[in-house]
């Protein structure tokens, strides 16, 4: 079958298309006809090193995948047969034709929904609905949603309302994003890519955010605490695209009264896998998800592509036997 095999850790070109052997369902998984393959930004680190490969190499690439099922591993029910799922991989395995998941890893695609839009909006929708819960608006809030203009951060602006924010600032880096985040319906967006904009909250008139949903991390994450709400300001800590995790300590936090939570790790993951079916049921209502669609011989420039920071939405790969 047609595959990407990561080849070593590096530049794009680490990801190499290859004939490989086609997969066999181990008990309890579903084998899965590829149609859409998301590229994720935590991909891109996993394949440069930055983040640990868990597998030995070389080892077909990707997280997610989208198709229809084929096959069934033993324990598994014929009824999944001929069911459109989005399926987690465990880690590797999913830029492929043909794909092995977990049953309990795969998501129905409703009818309405294309499988490329369900690739599309996966993790990132999920993520956002998973801290969203986790925050516990109560309405009247500020929530300040850092990179909103792509990723979890635009599902988080587009969606921050609805779990009762009263006022969404975004964080986006340079013009376009900068639009982007206001089209998605932030109300006031600040460019991280000004080195002064942690300053910006603090000179707001219309008062102190009560909740950051930190992606930035590093010295960004330390310098807005200042413009939080003292005794009740939350931040939601989730990634960390400066480099380094948000440079807050205890002694930040208690003179201010605030609360750091950690969003990661089986608890808040077993959170983001029960919003898989919520964040499908809302892609009509949702930005266009997909950026573009690429051949699945194509994963280095698609990696290229998330890499540059131009894309507003989801490169999705397609295997040659998927094309329209
Ligand atoms: N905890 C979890 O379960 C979980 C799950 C998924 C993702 N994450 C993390 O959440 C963060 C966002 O992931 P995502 O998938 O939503 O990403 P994304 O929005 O699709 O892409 C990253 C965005 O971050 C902005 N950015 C700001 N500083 C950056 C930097 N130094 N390098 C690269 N990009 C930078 C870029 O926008 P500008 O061009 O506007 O700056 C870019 O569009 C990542 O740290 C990821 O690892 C955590």
């Amino acid at each position: 079958m047609q595959a990407i095999v990561m080849t070593g850790t590096g530049g794009p070109e680490v990801l190499v298309p290859r004939e490989t052997p086609a997969p066999q369902p181990a008990p309890g998984e579903v084998l899965i006809r590829a149609e859409a393959i998301p590229v994720l930004y935590p991909e891109t680190r996993l394949r440069s090193g930055d983040f640990p490969m868990a597998s030995p190499l070389p080892v077909v690439f990707g997280f997610q995948a989208a198709g229809e099922v084929i096959g069934v591993g033993a324990g598994v029910g014929r009824e999944h047969l001929g069911r459109r799922v989005v399926a987690d991989t465990a880690g590797t395995g999913s830029y492929a034709e043909s794909v092995c998941a977990r049953v309990e890893s795969t998501t129905p695609i409703p009818a309405h929904v294309s499988a490329a839009d369900a690739a599309a909006v996966m993790m990132s929708g999920s993520v956002a609905l998973a801290l969203l819960e986790t925050a516990a608006l109560t309405g009247s809030e500020t929530v300040l949603v850092e990179a909103g203009a792509t990723g979890v951060g635009s599902y988080l602006v587009q969606l921050a309302r609805e779990f009762g924010a009263a006022r969404v600032i975004a964080t986006a880096g340079g013009p376009e994003k900068t639009r982007r985040a206001k089209e998605l319906g932030a109300d006031h967006v600040i460019d991280h890519r000004s080195p002064q904009w942690t300053e910006e909250p603090n000179t707001r008139p219309d008062g102190a955010i009560d909740i950051v949903f930190d992606s930035l991390g590093g010295a960004s994450a330390t310098a807005l605490l200042d413009a939080m709400t003292p005794g009740t300001g939350r931040m939601l800590s989730y990634g960390w695209l400066s480099g380094e995790p948000a440079r807050v300590s205890a002694a930040d936090l208690i003179p201010r009264g605030l609360t750091l939570t950690g969003c990661s790790g089986p608890a808040f993951h077993a959170r983001v896998g029960r919003a898989r079916t919520a964040i499908l049921e809302r892609v009509p209502a949702l930005a266009p998800p997909v950026e573009t669609i690429l051949p699945l011989d194509r994963a280095a420039e698609a990696h290229r592509l998330v890499e540059s920071r131009v894309p507003l939405g989801r490169i999705i790969l397609r295997p040659d036997h998927a094309q329209p």
